[in-house]
């Protein structure tokens, strides 16, 4: 007798009751710039569909995220010149233009979940996500510095906030510093297991964030490294933190799954600038479905043990799936 998987995936159907994965709107969270002014769309080349937006048109996007099913935004402030300094020192004005967008968007969407970045990359004049000093990015001077910027996306209303630096210790920082400040509801997405990735190219562009020189490998890690991936898992997670996050995602999608399997923690993973770039640039060339692959890239996130993921093509994967 011939043992026949197939029969498996005879029809629709049966294939649908078979399915492992699953992909739906409420796993996305959709990245966004923001950006000065009102009625400002400026369109970042490449990351085509996407652009830095001022507050305003901002709101618009979540809303029609919102209502599309996505439950969150994760936001980045793309900083003129002028507010950018050698210590980030706009990261911790509370009037700042994160704080504004933050106000601005739980005002209009109060159940929107807005998740912020922790670095110091938009507001350092050095481009890096730590504080320079002597020549090397100093753990110890920028840690504070995070804490100060979370308590202030804190107190703008931000549900979850997400160090994206690389910091040692910055996680079990933050918690203490939230507590103090009574925002013991306010959840840290960690991104645990941040790789130097050529795929941050475009975003980079985005926010004209490049580092001015060297670059981020004294912080973040060897594409070549699962242990140490394990390690900062272990780590993240005895600090206090509610979310574990693998970056990039596809490319590391067996890191992902290994975090899955070591922590008891949700997993986001994070669709990068360069893996939407990829995606679009083939699809604009009608080298592949563009629809297809994007839905795919997704669904195996998913199955890798993704829980969440942050996708600039959250929109359209929402209408897809609708
Ligand atoms: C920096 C940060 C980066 C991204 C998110 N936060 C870039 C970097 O580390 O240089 C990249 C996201 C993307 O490429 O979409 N704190």
């Amino acid at each position: 007798m011939l043992v026949r998987p197939r029969r498996n995936r005879l029809n629709a159907q049966i294939r649908g009751l078979v399915r492992e994965a699953t992909l739906s709107p409420h796993h996305l969270i959709l990245p966004m710039f923001v950006q000065d002014g009102e009625g400002k769309r400026t369109p970042i080349t490449s990351m085509p569909g996407q652009a830095r937006l001022s507050i305003d048109m901002l709101v618009e996007t979540a809303q029609q995220a919102f209502a599309l099913g996505v439950p969150g935004v994760a936001l980045f402030p793309a900083l003129t010149d002028e507010l950018k300094d050698s210590r980030g020192a706009e990261s911790t004005n509370s009037v700042g233009l994160l704080p504004r967008a933050v106000r601005a968007l739980k005002a209009a969407v109060p159940d929107l979940l807005v998740i912020t970045d922790v670095a110091l990359d938009p507001y350092s004049s050095d481009g890096h996500d730590g504080v320079l000093v002597n020549g090397h990015i100093d753990n110890d001077v920028t840690v504070p510095i995070l804490a100060e910027m979370a308590v202030a996306q804190a107190r703008a209303g931000a549900d979850i906030v997400a160090p994206s630096d690389m910091m040692d210790g910055r996680v079990a920082a933050i918690r203490t510093a939230l507590d103090a400040s009574g925002f013991t509801n306010v959840g840290i997405c960690s991104y645990c297991v941040k790789y130097a990735s050529a795929f941050y190219g475009p975003f980079r562009e985005a926010l004209d964030s490049a580092p001015r020189g060297g670059d981020k490998k004294t912080y973040q890690m060897d594409p070549a490294n699962m242990r140490e991936a394990l390690r900062e898992v272990r780590l993240d997670e005895a600090e206090g933190a509610d979310w574990l996050m693998v970056k990039p995602g596809l490319p590391y999608a067996d890191v992902i799954r290994q975090v899955r399997d070591l922590t008891a923690l949700p997993v986001a993973t994070y669709q990068v600038s360069g893996e939407y770039a990829m995606l679009k640039a083939a699809g604009q060339n009608g080298w592949l479905d563009y629809d297809y692959a994007l839905l795919e890239t997704l669904l195996c996130l998913r199955r890798a043990g993704a829980d969440i993921i942050f996708t600039y093509a959250a929109i359209e994967a929402a209408k897809l799936l609708g």
